[in-house]
């Protein structure tokens, strides 16, 4: 990857992002959401996204399964190319928290080191940690894509969880475990939301 150019010199512009969190009313974050496929990121990810949306939040939910069609529609599977797929989505994540919208993203995000680096460029207090932990067996049985199936009959090379890594998150802002209703993960995460004094509503 190339560095910048000396020659490119950072513009500081007169809008700030204070003011633009004024004018939403509410902080700038971004939601990350990390699990293996099937585990449910896009779903509870999505139900969130509509709840903050009717409390008048401005949100903007990017996924995984969507952003490979555009964005990342050259990347595939392999640990550099899904390390290159989280750097850009960590870049659109922080222009978007920027802008003064609350970003959720659902991607694998298998690596800790890649969410680490997210976690740098979006900065402590903006980033919200989303586990969403649920084991490899539910996953592989909900297969909601039959990509388990095709990982397990080889079709499919450096599947998540069956021969490619998943680092589950140390030390994550929220931890969703078990088999609980979606309703019930909102009102965490809306709590979490409240508690952080991202959202007031
Ligand atoms: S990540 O690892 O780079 O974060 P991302 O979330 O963008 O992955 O994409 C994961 C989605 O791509 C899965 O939900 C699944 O639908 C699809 N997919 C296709 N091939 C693979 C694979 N080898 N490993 C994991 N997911 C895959």
């Amino acid at each position: 990857m190339a560095e910048h150019d000396e020659n490119v010199v950072w513009h500081a512009h007169p809008v700030t992002v204070e003011q633009r969190e004024k004018l939403h009313q509410h902080r700038g974050a971004v939601l990350w959401f990390t699990g293996l496929s099937g585990s449910g990121k896009s779903t509870i990810a999505g139900a969130l996204e509509e709840a903050l949306h009717k409390l008048g939040v401005s949100t903007y939910l990017l996924d995984g399964d969507n952003v490979r069609h555009g964005l990342c529609s050259d990347l595939g599977f392999s640990d550099a190319d899904r390390k290159e797929n989280i750097r850009r989505v960590g870049e659109v994540a922080r222009l978007m928290a920027d802008a003064g919208l609350v970003v959720l993203t659902a991607f694998i995000s298998p690596h800790r080191a890649e969410r680490q680096m997210v976690r740098e460029l979006v900065g402590e207090g903006r980033f919200i940690e989303v586990f969403v932990d649920t084991p490899l067996s539910i996953c592989e049985a909900r297969d909601p894509k039959g990509l388990y199936k095709k990982a397990r009959a080889g079709e499919l090379r450096n599947f998540t969880g069956i021969d490619s890594v998943y680092e589950a998150p140390e030390n994550p802002e929220i931890h969703l475990g078990g088999e609980q209703l979606v309703t019930n993960l909102i009102a965490q995460l809306l709590d979490l939301l409240r508690r952080d004094v991202i959202i007031k509503t």
